[in-house]
């Protein structure tokens, strides 16, 4: 069976690399198949792993828009056969719409639209067209001459990442990440329900919401009394319960119970405070610190200003360097996004 993600295009390989980083994590049987930028099938899952696969990729992925159940795979010629041949009365609930998404098609998507919906209605008793809140989504996608016949069994909150917006949470301070991007740094760090992630320069709290929302159990630390009290109370305004928070300097940690993940996005440029810790030093001294503090097959996932060298310090200091992405903020800066891991050889 074959499950198809719709991806952002905000980024050339954050989407695609989130997506193959919960793959691995969570141990999926599957052939991954990049049709186009935005577009992926996951291909040659069984019948038994396709819920529980269905369900963990739309409660984890940040910069997947839709994931869905690909009924059958046709082309623009063979659409109408095709569309007749599936019998829809076991995958549509009362009502129904069908919507088209193209990729490198021509197919006028209105007309596609109509034709689908009149051809569902030939074949089935008791169901109706509803444009608005369908109870079943039929998603066609196509590429070229291929047509995707799918269906949306379950949906991939999209507008939560409006909603949880920094400046809509109760606790805002300036600086703190985009909840997209906060989200898939969680993802690539590859933890899983119920494990443990660390935010050692926690800020307002977004990677642990974040983190949080996945199932992961979370402790956030930070230099500044307020921003701790803050992260608490984001945390709890977004109904995360498993949660620590502590009010230190990063220098001073020292975790009883080792992590699963660290995600994390340090203190630059102008408008934080260091405690003291001179330039680029803060870095050294975070990864200094961090490394007794992860289980040994944890990963860090963090961020850093691309005038920071990170190399030399992760090979210094025991780590091992497994993906880097660049995100342009603007003309200045470039963020970095590392994800790290332990070496066997510290
Ligand atoms: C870029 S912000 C983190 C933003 C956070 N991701 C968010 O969503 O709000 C960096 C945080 O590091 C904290 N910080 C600075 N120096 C620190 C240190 N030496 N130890 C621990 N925290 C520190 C600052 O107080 C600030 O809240």
């Amino acid at each position: 069976m074959e499950l198809l993600c719709i991806q952002s295009q905000e980024h050339p390989e954050l989407p695609l690399n989130e997506l193959k980083a919960v793959i691995e994590c969570e141990e999926m049987d599957v052939e991954i198949d990049v049709i186009t930028e935005g577009l992926v099938i996951l291909k040659h899952i069984s019948v038994h792993d396709l819920d529980q696969y269905y369900r963990i990729l739309t409660r984890r992925l940040g910069y997947t828009h839709e994931v869905h159940q690909v009924i059958k795979t046709s082309t623009v010629e063979n659409m109408d056969e095709d569309m007749l041949s599936i019998e829809w009365q076991e995958y549509i609930d009362e009502n129904f719409a069908v919507r088209v998404k193209r990729f490198n098609s021509e197919i006028n998507t209105v007309d596609v639209e109509r034709r689908a919906g009149s051809l569902i209605l030939q074949k089935t008793d008791n169901i109706k067209v509803k444009l608005k809140e369908p109870k079943t989504l039929v998603r066609l996608v196509s590429y070229d001459e291929t047509i995707y016949i799918a269906i949306e069994k379950y949906h991939l909150n999209k507008r939560h990442f409006e909603e949880i917006k920094p400046h809509k949470r109760p606790f805002f301070y300036p600086g703190s990440m985009n909840p997209k991007l906060a989200r898939c740094m969680v993802n690539l760090s590859r933890v899983k329900e119920n494990q443990l992630v660390l935010d050692p320069f926690c800020g307002t709290g977004g990677i642990l919401i974040e983190a949080g929302l996945i199932g992961c159990k979370v402790v956030g630390s930070d230099i500044n009394w307020k921003m701790k009290n803050g992260t608490a109370i984001n945390l709890e305004y977004c109904g995360i319960k498993d949660y620590r928070t502590f009010h230190l300097d990063v220098r001073e940690l020292k975790m009883y119970e080792k992590v699963a993940a660290v995600v994390t996005d340090p203190p630059y440029g102008i408008s934080t405070s260091t405690g003291d810790i001179e330039g680029d030093d803060i870095f050294k001294e975070f990864l200094n610190v961090i490394y007794d503090n992860m289980l040994d097959d944890a990963y860090l996932c963090m961020a850093s200003p691309h005038y920071v060298d990170l190399d030399p310090m992760i090979d210094e200091l025991g780590f091992e360097l497994v993906e880097q992405y660049s995100i342009k903020m603007h003309r200045s800066l470039t963020r970095i996004i590392s994800v790290i891991k332990k070496s066997k050889n510290r």
